[in-house]
């Protein structure tokens, strides 16, 4: 990996004084978070060594440290996709950037198109298991070998479903398959996907996971439902309506994940 991580971590080092232990990566229209956030302290990706820019609509590009319910985070908003052209190197320099920094602990979300019929737009899923159909990898090249038999930590698949309970935030729990993107998917290989036993579908996270478990991190993944899978309701899909409905259900999103971080320190 050509990145410079000691380049990119002094970068951080210089710019923030907390040292949080809790990551977020922020999916597609859910960036909204940082503003919740209190005493938060702000730098652009461009202003970090090596760090690829997000170039995708509903993502900001800025690490931001901040307190919820006064427990430390770091922020990743604005993730840097596969299908924008960078490497799977370049993919997750930021996860590797987090670790180096004292993170150990990762709630990466995302917005997904539901693959099971009985999902529906604005669900919360726990991810509890992924399938890598993106035909690359990020440990390619070094670091083989990685156990991912649990990456989805049980402990805080747990922890989130009672936190939903006690907010009366309705939870799903699912398998996560990742394609490449960055085109949808068709009627054809979203019936596949559900054979295989999939349950939503997008184009992110995976690479993320499997960096920061090979970097021994702690993983939630969170996947809000922002449509139907091609071919299901007919309907066509469009990435306007991805960033609308992950909009609107991050209010709810935030108070599920401000009830966790609660709960995790
Ligand atoms: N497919 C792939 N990625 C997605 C989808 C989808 O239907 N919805 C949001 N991200």
């Amino acid at each position: 990996m050509k990145e410079n991580l000691d380049a990119a971590l002094n970068k951080l080092k210089n710019t923030f004084d907390a040292r949080p232990k809790i990551g977020i990566v922020t999916g597609s229209g859910l960036g909204g978070l940082v503003d919740v956030l209190q005493d938060a302290v702000r730098i652009r990706y461009e202003d970090i060594p090596d760090f690829p820019l997000s170039s995708v609509d509903g993502h900001q590009g800025e690490v931001v440290l901040g307190q919820l319910s006064g427990v430390s985070l770091f922020v990743l908003a604005g993730r840097i996709h596969y299908y924008e052209g960078y490497a799977m190197s370049q993919v997750v320099f930021p996860i590797r950037v987090m670790a180096a920094f004292g993170v150990t602990t990762i709630i990466l979300t995302n917005a997904a198109g539901a693959v099971n019929k009985s999902f529906q737009a604005g669900n919360i899923v726990t991810i509890r298991d992924h399938i890598n159909l993106m035909g690359d990898n990020p440990l390619n090249g070094n670091n083989p070998f990685v156990d991912l038999s649990d990456a989805y930590s049980g402990e805080l698949r747990n922890l989130v479903r009672l936190t939903a309970d006690k907010l009366v935030i309705s939870l799903q729990a699912g398998v996560y398959a990742a394609i490449s993107g960055p085109a949808y998917e068709t009627p054809a290989e979203i019936e596949a996907l559900r054979r295989m036993g999939a349950d939503m579908v997008g184009m992110s996270t995976v690479p993320e996971v499997i960096m920061a478990k090979r970097l021994g991190m702690k993983i939630l993944g969170l996947s809000i439902i922002t449509n139907m899978a091609a071919g299901i309701s007919g309907k066509p899909l469009s990435h306007q309506e991805v960033i609308e409905v992950s909009k609107k259900v991050s209010p709810k999103f935030n108070t599920l994940v401000k009830g966790i971080v609660e709960r995790l320190v």
